[in-house]
């Protein structure tokens, strides 16, 4: 259990790969859940004023490859701290020319290429189908793309992410068949994370930062692939500017809630594991 009092933390940040404290002046909070622990504690600070909640998305030393992620332990715990609304930064590989290393594309719709991983709250008696039509809370995206336009990176307003099983990185005929079937990212971790958040009823947005150019994005066999080294070192790289974008939005924030995010599950809650 919680020992900050549900209810006080209304912000949450999920940082992705090397990202692992957003916030000066940090509460660390251990948070215990029915799915077992999150990634990591949770690391409470203000903002502006209000209470801001963040968490590791990959823990400690980066220790959760993308597959292995707690990913329903990490918004349940979220959700119980009395968070309504999530960003959730990540890497992403481009796969469009004009996409470059260094952009962040707010993106606007998903592709779940991911298998195996625990996927819904909604897993029996009670059924929930929610609608995933949208993925990310307009209402957030639009609050995030704000904030990412007046900030120090470039930006692209939509987009579609791929999100890829891992932990291994795309062939070159994988990259080629996401591209033309209109992703302009790709990634490990957006999928099932938005999914659980709309399960709960929070918001969520995301904004990418784009790390390498994944097989090449021209259909060019000399192009290098993308490694691991090269994604942690452009994103440690890049990591104060995106640091600038997600403070900059969340102080922008508003107080209330005008979309239906909140209403998605239908009243309906999950049962609890036995
Ligand atoms: N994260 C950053 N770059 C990536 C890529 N090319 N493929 C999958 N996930 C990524």
């Amino acid at each position: 259990m919680s020992t900050t009092p549900a209810g006080d933390v209304d912000l949450a940040v999920i940082g992705g790969s090397g990202f692992t404290a957003l916030l000066d002046d940090v509460e660390v909070v251990e948070v215990t859940t029915p799915w077992g622990a999150p990634s990591g504690p949770i690391q409470v600070a203000d903002v502006e004023g209000r209470a801001v909640a963040f968490l590791p998305r990959h823990g400690e030393g980066h220790r959760f490859p993308a597959h292995r992620v707690p990913f329903r332990a990490n918004l349940w715990a979220l959700k119980e701290l009395g968070v309504t609304r999530i960003l959730g930064p990540c890497a992403s590989g481009s796969l469009y020319p004009e996409v470059h290393p260094g952009d962040l594309v707010v993106v606007d719709q998903a592709i779940d290429q991911t298998w195996g991983r625990e996927q819904t709250f909604f897993d029996g008696p009670t059924v929930n189908h929610v609608s995933l039509a949208d993925p990310y809370c307009p209402e957030l995206r639009s609050t995030l793309l704000a904030a990412a336009t007046d900030g120090p990176l470039p930006v692209h307003d939509g987009g579609t992410v791929v999100v890829i099983q891992g932990p291994r990185f795309a062939t070159r005929a994988e990259s080629r068949l996401y591209r033309e079937q209109g992703a302009s990212a790709i990634n490990m971790t957006q999928m099932p994370e938005a999914a659980l958040a709309r399960e709960l009823g929070l918001c969520y947005a995301a904004a990418t930062l784009i790390t390498d150019y994944d097989t090449g994005v021209e259909d060019d066999p000399g192009v290098e692939p993308v490694t691991q080294s090269e994604v942690f070192a452009f994103f440690e790289s890049n990591l104060p500017k995106l640091r600038e974008v997600l403070i900059a939005a969340l102080a922008a924030v508003p107080a209330e809630r005008t979309c239906g995010c909140a209403d998605a599950p239908g009243g309906l809650v999950p049962d609890l594991p036995a």
